[in-house]
């Protein structure tokens, strides 16, 4: 019998039209919107691969949550249950809601970051290196050296470099570090995971030099299937028992609910120590709302309080990691590099192999993105020099590690036949790929640009 890589643990109840372009229709589009994919109106995308965050659909039981949540200002019964479901699954002690990821960085990092220089990650994602900066901090990325090389096989890409990490506490003095983040998995490595034999290293350097340890925990669930999957000691772990080893002795943890969590709102803070706790609740009411909803209707803490649960069945991750291997392997066979071994969330297609002709300063990861929405009406997003930005203390264009373009995939969404239409769009694109052109900008906002910069295709 053939092997069924992804055999979906649900099947559709609802289901949502979508509109499809002409090609000449999408030129309009595309230019009408600055060749910003951000700048699309989403009925006018055919396959929205722009993002897994927010866009994953819920399940019946979360769906019968949302009627149920209460909207209480303070005391709210979804709290308590959200409470429950967060701190069985990571096991801190103070768990602290607020509206989505970014605004656990805004309460948390300048806490942390109070008084010190640096923040060090295995590779910090773009909303939380903002974050860093604004807390007035520098954000330095210390992964492993094999997470550069795109076509080289390891387990564990996502992982931080133990030894530079060393090396940079030795240069930069531990004093002046206030926090060392491990992102899992590593979305800008290309959605890697992280070893627990890392984490726990990591950890150690940190306590070692008084310096606390956080954990981005956006994608906790598809990092631990990964665990499951390629680390012996959890061969036979469950992954509840994988998410527990992985937040142990972690001092806080930041969460975008909207990956793993499957809803389409909401952020966890995690606490271990009260006095931090205290000043997170504090920072919460000045910014996000009262602590009992930090930010959130109660409708969408009941969701979260489910899907929290739903995020890490076993099954339904072997589904998930499944597409990424399917939509993988379809590119493989036809010669189309991406980060290999494929991640959890996203293929992230090696735009500048597949078009070396284009320098980073003109944008080889847009372009290909850019190429995608014509082809097929597929929006994807650059993960590289365009999203990197320029250098805050010298205003230069900075040059990233890769030039990917990702191709995210939502959770429970797409069908195969979709990831089939993305691949045939790919090899089409492949191709004609020497007659590419690159893009320049023609307007950027000082801090996160890739949202709203404008750009022109060269000639
Ligand atoms: N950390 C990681 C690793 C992320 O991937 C994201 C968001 C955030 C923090 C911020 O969370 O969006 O809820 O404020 N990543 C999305 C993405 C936007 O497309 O990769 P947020």
């Amino acid at each position: 019998m053939k092997q069924l890589y992804f055999p979906e643990p649900f099947r559709i109840k609802s289901v949502e039209p979508l509109k499809m372009l002409t090609r000449e229709e999408r030129e309009e589009k595309i230019a009408a919107a600055n060749y910003n994919v951000f700048a699309l109106a989403s009925q006018d995308v055919y396959i929205d691969l722009l993002t897994d965050s927010g866009t994953g659909a819920m399940s019946s039981a979360q769906w019968a949550g949302v009627m149920v949540g209460d909207e209480s200002y303070a005391g709210a019964d979804c709290y308590y249950k959200v409470q429950s479901s967060a701190k069985e699954i990571f096991g801190l002690p103070y768990i602290q809601l607020v509206h989505q990821g970014r605004a656990a960085e805004k309460v948390l990092l300048p806490v942390l970051l109070a008084g010190k220089k640096y923040a060090i990650s295995n590779m910090h994602f773009d909303t939380t290196r903002a974050h860093v900066e604004l807390a007035g901090a520098r954000a330095i990325d210390c992964v492993v050296p094999q997470a550069l090389d795109t076509t080289a096989y390891y387990d564990f890409k996502g992982n931080m470099d133990c030894a530079r990490l060393e090396q940079y506490i030795a240069e930069l003095g531990a004093e002046n570090i206030g926090v060392i983040i491990m992102t899992i998995t590593n979305n800008s490595a290309g959605g890697q995971p992280v070893s627990v034999e890392n984490i726990r290293k990591t950890r150690a350097i940190a306590h070692k030099h008084g310096i606390k340890f956080m954990i981005d925990a956006a994608r906790y669930a598809e990092n631990a299937y990964f665990v499951k999957l390629r680390e012996p000691e959890f061969k036979e772990s469950s992954i509840a028992d994988i998410v527990k080893a992985t937040f142990e002795d972690a001092d806080c943890f930041t969460m975008s609910s909207k990956k793993d969590a499957i809803v389409n709102m909401g952020g966890l803070i995690g606490c271990r120590d009260k006095a931090l706790f205290e000043l997170v609740k504090q920072r919460t009411i000045s910014f996000e709302g009262f602590i009992t909803y930090g930010g959130m209707s109660g409708r969408d803490i009941e969701a979260l309080a489910q899907g929290l649960r739903e995020g890490i069945d076993e099954n339904y991750l072997r589904y998930r990691i499944g597409q990424m291997q399917y939509l993988a392997g379809r590119l493989d066979e036809a010669g189309i590099p991406y980060q290999s071994p494929v991640g959890g969330h996203a293929v992230f297609v090696d735009a500048k192999k597949l078009l070396p002709h284009i320098p980073y300063y003109e944008f080889p990861a847009q372009a290909l993105a850019i190429e995608l929405y014509r082809e097929a009406g597929i929006r994807a997003c650059d993960i590289g020099s365009y999203m990197l930005g320029n250098d805050p203390d010298t205003g230069k264009q900075l040059e990233a590690d890769f030039e990917f373009t990702r191709l995210a995939i939502p959770r429970r969404v797409y069908t195969q036949s979709h990831l089939d239409v993305i691949a045939d769009a790919l090899i089409n694109i492949k191709e004609r790929a020497s007659k590419i052109k690159g893009f320049c900008i023609v307007e950027e906002p000082p801090i996160l640009r890739h949202f709203t910069a404008k750009l022109r295709p060269l000639d």
